[in-house]
Protein backbone atom coordinates (compact mmCIF):
# COMPACT_ATOMS: atom_id res chain seq x y z
CA UNK A 1 0.00 0.00 0.00
CA UNK A 2 1.34 3.32 -1.11
CA UNK A 3 2.62 5.12 1.80
CA UNK A 4 0.19 8.00 2.97
CA UNK A 5 -0.08 11.39 4.94
CA UNK A 6 0.05 10.30 8.65
CA UNK A 7 -2.24 11.68 11.06
CA UNK A 8 -0.58 12.05 14.86
CA UNK A 9 -3.70 12.26 17.40
CA UNK A 10 -2.56 13.31 21.07
CA UNK A 11 -5.42 11.56 23.26
CA UNK A 12 -5.00 13.83 26.95
CA UNK A 13 -7.71 11.92 28.37
CA UNK A 14 -8.11 13.64 31.84
CA UNK A 15 -5.00 15.46 32.21
CA UNK A 16 -4.66 19.23 31.87
CA UNK A 17 -5.30 22.18 33.59
CA UNK A 18 -6.49 25.45 32.05
CA UNK A 19 -2.90 27.02 32.31
CA UNK A 20 -0.87 23.71 31.68
CA UNK A 21 -3.10 22.77 28.89
CA UNK A 22 -2.70 26.14 26.95
CA UNK A 23 1.11 26.33 27.77
CA UNK A 24 1.63 22.32 26.37
CA UNK A 25 -0.90 23.36 22.77
CA UNK A 26 1.23 26.73 22.51
CA UNK A 27 4.28 24.87 22.56
CA UNK A 28 3.17 22.33 19.81
CA UNK A 29 1.88 25.46 17.77
CA UNK A 30 5.56 26.98 18.08
CA UNK A 31 6.90 23.82 16.56
CA UNK A 32 4.20 23.87 14.14
CA UNK A 33 4.90 27.24 12.86
CA UNK A 34 8.61 26.61 12.84
CA UNK A 35 8.10 23.53 10.57
CA UNK A 36 5.28 24.52 7.97
CA UNK A 37 4.72 22.91 5.90
CA UNK A 38 3.54 20.09 8.02
CA UNK A 39 4.16 16.97 6.32
CA UNK A 40 1.49 14.95 8.76
CA UNK A 41 -1.64 16.05 10.08
CA UNK A 42 -1.76 16.99 13.88
CA UNK A 43 -4.94 16.47 15.91
CA UNK A 44 -5.30 17.71 19.99
CA UNK A 45 -8.34 15.87 21.92
CA UNK A 46 -8.18 17.98 25.30
CA UNK A 47 -10.63 17.31 27.80
CA UNK A 48 -13.95 18.64 27.03
CA UNK A 49 -13.37 21.70 29.74
CA UNK A 50 -10.63 22.56 27.48
CA UNK A 51 -11.53 22.65 24.15
CA UNK A 52 -12.43 26.36 23.64
CA UNK A 53 -9.30 27.97 25.25
CA UNK A 54 -6.91 25.18 23.22
CA UNK A 55 -9.03 26.19 19.77
CA UNK A 56 -7.81 29.49 20.77
CA UNK A 57 -4.18 28.90 21.35
CA UNK A 58 -3.72 26.46 17.86
CA UNK A 59 -6.53 29.21 15.63
CA UNK A 60 -4.48 30.19 12.43
CA UNK A 61 -2.45 27.31 12.74
CA UNK A 62 -1.80 23.72 11.23
CA UNK A 63 -2.96 22.01 14.46
CA UNK A 64 -6.85 20.56 14.28
CA UNK A 65 -8.67 19.94 17.37
CA UNK A 66 -10.70 16.69 18.22
CA UNK A 67 -12.77 15.45 21.48
CA UNK A 68 -12.46 12.49 23.58
CA UNK A 69 -15.99 10.89 23.53
CA UNK A 70 -19.86 11.99 22.32
CA UNK A 71 -23.33 11.16 22.87
CA UNK A 72 -25.31 9.61 20.43
CA UNK A 73 -27.90 12.14 19.92
CA UNK A 74 -27.81 15.46 19.06
CA UNK A 75 -29.43 17.14 22.20
CA UNK A 76 -31.97 16.57 25.32
CA UNK A 77 -32.12 15.50 28.55
CA UNK A 78 -28.64 13.68 29.16
CA UNK A 79 -27.09 15.45 32.21
CA UNK A 80 -23.81 16.09 32.34
CA UNK A 81 -22.98 14.71 28.59
CA UNK A 82 -22.10 16.37 25.65
CA UNK A 83 -23.00 16.29 21.36
CA UNK A 84 -20.77 16.02 18.85
CA UNK A 85 -22.80 19.26 17.36
CA UNK A 86 -21.52 20.86 20.47
CA UNK A 87 -17.75 20.11 19.29
CA UNK A 88 -18.15 20.81 16.21
CA UNK A 89 -18.93 24.26 17.43
CA UNK A 90 -16.05 24.63 18.84
CA UNK A 91 -14.06 23.87 15.82
CA UNK A 92 -13.51 20.37 16.65
CA UNK A 93 -12.78 18.55 13.22
CA UNK A 94 -12.36 14.50 14.60
CA UNK A 95 -13.72 13.00 18.35
CA UNK A 96 -12.47 9.57 19.11
CA UNK A 97 -14.86 7.09 20.06
CA UNK A 98 -14.74 3.78 21.66
CA UNK A 99 -11.42 3.97 23.40
CA UNK A 100 -11.13 1.13 25.65
CA UNK A 101 -11.49 3.11 28.55
CA UNK A 102 -14.84 3.76 27.53
CA UNK A 103 -15.53 0.38 26.82
CA UNK A 104 -14.46 -0.89 30.12
CA UNK A 105 -14.88 1.70 32.47
CA UNK A 106 -18.42 2.80 31.34
CA UNK A 107 -19.66 -0.40 29.81
CA UNK A 108 -19.44 0.98 26.10
CA UNK A 109 -20.61 -2.04 23.72
CA UNK A 110 -19.23 -1.72 19.85
CA UNK A 111 -23.27 -1.19 18.99
CA UNK A 112 -23.39 1.72 20.85
CA UNK A 113 -20.14 2.87 19.32
CA UNK A 114 -21.82 2.23 16.04
CA UNK A 115 -24.46 5.35 17.01
CA UNK A 116 -21.58 7.15 18.02
CA UNK A 117 -19.63 7.08 14.58
CA UNK A 118 -23.40 8.02 13.15
CA UNK A 119 -23.99 10.85 15.38
CA UNK A 120 -20.14 11.65 14.86
CA UNK A 121 -20.36 11.77 10.99
CA UNK A 122 -23.69 13.45 10.95
CA UNK A 123 -22.46 16.84 12.99
CA UNK A 124 -19.63 16.78 10.19
CA UNK A 125 -16.83 15.10 12.54
CA UNK A 126 -14.55 12.30 11.69
CA UNK A 127 -14.79 9.70 13.93
CA UNK A 128 -12.03 7.82 15.55
CA UNK A 129 -12.92 4.69 16.23
CA UNK A 130 -10.79 2.56 18.44
CA UNK A 131 -10.54 -1.40 18.78
CA UNK A 132 -8.10 -3.61 20.44
CA UNK A 133 -7.60 -7.43 21.91
CA UNK A 134 -6.93 -8.05 25.75
CA UNK A 135 -4.21 -9.68 26.93
CA UNK A 136 -6.26 -13.21 27.19
CA UNK A 137 -7.66 -12.82 23.82
CA UNK A 138 -4.02 -12.17 22.77
CA UNK A 139 -2.61 -15.36 24.45
CA UNK A 140 -5.75 -17.13 22.95
CA UNK A 141 -4.87 -16.69 19.44
CA UNK A 142 -8.00 -14.75 18.82
CA UNK A 143 -6.77 -11.41 17.99
CA UNK A 144 -6.88 -11.24 14.60
CA UNK A 145 -10.99 -12.48 15.13
CA UNK A 146 -11.76 -9.92 18.29
CA UNK A 147 -10.65 -7.02 15.84
CA UNK A 148 -12.60 -8.09 12.79
CA UNK A 149 -15.95 -8.07 14.79
CA UNK A 150 -15.22 -5.28 16.95
CA UNK A 151 -15.13 -3.37 13.69
CA UNK A 152 -17.63 -4.64 12.25
CA UNK A 153 -19.93 -4.04 15.22
CA UNK A 154 -18.54 -0.47 15.79
CA UNK A 155 -19.51 0.86 12.71
CA UNK A 156 -22.96 2.19 11.50
CA UNK A 157 -24.95 0.72 8.34
CA UNK A 158 -24.77 3.98 6.96
CA UNK A 159 -21.24 4.73 7.10
CA UNK A 160 -19.75 7.43 5.44
CA UNK A 161 -16.73 5.93 4.48
CA UNK A 162 -14.53 8.79 3.63
CA UNK A 163 -15.42 10.55 6.77
CA UNK A 164 -13.64 7.75 9.12
CA UNK A 165 -9.95 6.36 10.84
CA UNK A 166 -9.80 3.05 12.76
CA UNK A 167 -7.55 3.49 15.98
CA UNK A 168 -5.92 -0.62 16.41
CA UNK A 169 -5.27 0.20 20.18
CA UNK A 170 -4.64 -3.15 22.13
CA UNK A 171 -5.80 -2.72 25.49
CA UNK A 172 -2.61 -4.43 26.86
CA UNK A 173 -0.09 -1.85 25.34
CA UNK A 174 -2.07 1.15 26.72
CA UNK A 175 0.02 2.89 29.35
CA UNK A 176 1.96 -0.09 30.28
CA UNK A 177 5.38 0.55 27.85
CA UNK A 178 4.70 -2.59 26.35
CA UNK A 179 3.90 -3.13 22.59
CA UNK A 180 3.32 -5.49 19.78
CA UNK A 181 6.00 -5.77 17.14
CA UNK A 182 5.40 -3.21 14.78
CA UNK A 183 5.00 -6.15 11.55
CA UNK A 184 2.20 -7.58 14.34
CA UNK A 185 0.44 -4.28 13.87
CA UNK A 186 0.92 -4.07 10.52
CA UNK A 187 -0.82 -7.23 10.19
CA UNK A 188 -3.90 -6.42 12.44
CA UNK A 189 -4.17 -3.15 10.09
CA UNK A 190 -4.74 -5.33 7.30
CA UNK A 191 -6.91 -7.18 8.87
CA UNK A 192 -8.97 -4.07 9.56
CA UNK A 193 -8.51 -2.96 6.13
CA UNK A 194 -10.16 -6.53 5.42
CA UNK A 195 -13.02 -5.86 7.91
CA UNK A 196 -13.71 -2.75 6.03
CA UNK A 197 -14.10 -4.21 2.66
CA UNK A 198 -13.23 -1.57 -0.12
CA UNK A 199 -13.62 1.18 2.18
CA UNK A 200 -10.06 -0.59 3.99
CA UNK A 201 -8.03 1.46 0.56
CA UNK A 202 -9.46 5.29 2.01
CA UNK A 203 -10.03 4.76 5.31
CA UNK A 204 -6.62 6.03 7.88
CA UNK A 205 -5.85 2.85 10.29
CA UNK A 206 -3.18 4.12 13.19
CA UNK A 207 -1.70 2.48 16.39
CA UNK A 208 -1.97 3.60 19.74
CA UNK A 209 -0.58 1.81 22.49
CA UNK A 210 2.77 3.20 24.07
CA UNK A 211 3.46 5.04 21.49
CA UNK A 212 6.67 6.99 22.12
CA UNK A 213 9.93 9.16 21.14
CA UNK A 214 11.79 6.15 21.13
CA UNK A 215 9.89 3.71 19.29
CA UNK A 216 7.93 5.96 17.10
CA UNK A 217 10.96 5.23 14.21
CA UNK A 218 10.54 1.74 13.94
CA UNK A 219 6.52 1.60 14.05
CA UNK A 220 6.66 4.08 10.74
CA UNK A 221 8.68 1.91 8.75
CA UNK A 222 5.63 0.16 8.45
CA UNK A 223 3.51 1.51 5.52
CA UNK A 224 0.44 -0.06 6.83
CA UNK A 225 0.57 1.96 9.78
CA UNK A 226 -0.98 5.25 8.80
CA UNK A 227 -0.32 7.41 12.00
CA UNK A 228 -0.53 7.43 15.76
CA UNK A 229 -3.07 7.76 18.71
CA UNK A 230 -0.63 8.92 21.71
CA UNK A 231 -1.76 9.21 25.09
CA UNK A 232 0.90 9.77 27.79
CA UNK A 233 3.81 10.91 25.78
CA UNK A 234 1.55 13.75 23.84
CA UNK A 235 1.42 15.12 27.45
CA UNK A 236 5.12 16.44 26.39
CA UNK A 237 5.19 19.01 23.81
CA UNK A 238 8.76 17.61 22.67
CA UNK A 239 8.22 14.21 22.75
CA UNK A 240 5.26 14.23 21.07
CA UNK A 241 6.60 16.46 18.13
CA UNK A 242 9.77 13.75 17.76
CA UNK A 243 6.73 11.01 17.40
CA UNK A 244 5.13 13.18 14.54
CA UNK A 245 8.56 13.92 13.22
CA UNK A 246 9.38 10.22 13.36
CA UNK A 247 6.21 9.34 11.04
CA UNK A 248 7.39 11.74 7.95
P1 LIG B 1 -0.59 5.56 26.00
O1 LIG B 1 0.10 6.21 24.83
O2 LIG B 1 -0.43 6.33 27.26
O3 LIG B 1 -0.23 4.11 26.10
O4 LIG B 1 -2.16 5.62 25.69
C1 LIG B 1 -2.62 5.16 24.47
C2 LIG B 1 -4.03 5.55 24.32
O5 LIG B 1 -4.90 5.02 25.00
C3 LIG B 1 -4.34 6.60 23.36
O6 LIG B 1 -5.71 6.68 23.12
Amino acid sequence: MAKRRRLIVANWKMHGRLTSGVTLARDIVEKAEANKPLEFDMVLCPPATLIWSIGEAIAGSPILLGAQDCHTATHGAYTGDLSAAMFTDLGCRYVIVGHSERRSQHGESSELVAKKVEAAQLAGLTPIVCVGETAEQLQSGSTGEIIRQQVIASLPENLKKGQLVIAYEPIWAIGTGQQPAPRDIAAVHKIIRGALGAAGEIVPVIYGGSVAPLNALALFQEHEIDGALVGSASLNSDGFWAIAEASR
